[in-house]
């Protein structure tokens, strides 16, 4: 075994020790708009479901030497962003939406995607996605030590869109979804080969 003490080592051996090990991880698709309306969108791994009462879902964005990524300055600024999930079907427009562009320039029409309306909150949704949570900023929590930190935005979910063809009540049809998830670099798995385990007792 091989042992690594964060503190001493590279900030990037870290990073790939973290993200090569907490796998695989679901992406959140985060929507967003700026105080003109621009619509932004950008995926996130750093992302959970992390209370159910009421719903919270939560975000992770890395700020480099102070720098902060436009998902967090628009949640910051507006109070909203969208959640919308990532599935084999748009995994190559997820990828294309990570790109950096300049502020006020949508990833949206980067990569041939249709922001939504939402019905609870301006910023926009994916209407290409399966499913997709409206969410209203709940609290940042700023972690780390500079040049290196990060900003975790947690989000109290008010609307859950799901696509009707992968619902049967409030149950999802895994297969319908497929849903992708992220391993490190580029690398992503699917949730195509599942297996049920029952639970004893
Ligand atoms: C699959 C995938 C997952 C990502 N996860 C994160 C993440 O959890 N945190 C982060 O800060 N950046 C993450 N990134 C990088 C951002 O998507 C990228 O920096 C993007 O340009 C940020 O856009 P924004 O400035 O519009 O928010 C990820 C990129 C990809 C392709």
């Amino acid at each position: 075994m091989a042992t690594f003490l964060p503190g001493e080592c590279d900030h990037t051996d870290i990073y790939k020790l973290m993200t090569g090990l907490v796998v695989p991880r679901p992406i959140g698709w985060i929507g967003s708009a700026d105080a003109e309306g621009v619509p932004n969108l950008a995926p996130y791994s750093f992302f959970q479901c992390v209370a159910t009462n009421p719903p919270v879902v939560l975000f992770s964005a890395g700020v480099n030497d102070g720098h902060e990524k436009d998902s967090l300055l628009n949640a910051r600024t507006s109070g909203e962003f969208t959640c919308n999930l990532v599935t084999g079907a748009t995994a190559e427009a997820m990828n294309q939406s990570a790109a950096e562009l300049g502020r006020g320039q949508s990833e949206f029409d980067f990569a041939g995607l249709t922001p939504e309306p939402s019905e609870a909150i301006s910023a926009p949704r994916v209407q290409e996605a399966r499913a997709s949570f409206e969410c209203r900023v709940q609290q940042i929590i700023e972690l780390g030590n500079p040049p290196v930190t990060h900003a975790v935005v947690f989000g109290e979910v008010v609307r859950i869109h799901v696509d009707d063809s992968i619902l049967d009540g409030t149950r999802i049809d895994f297969a319908g979804l497929d849903a992708i998830g992220r391993l490190a670099g580029n690398a992503y798995v699917t949730t195509r080969d599942r297996f049920e385990i029952s639970r004893p007792g």
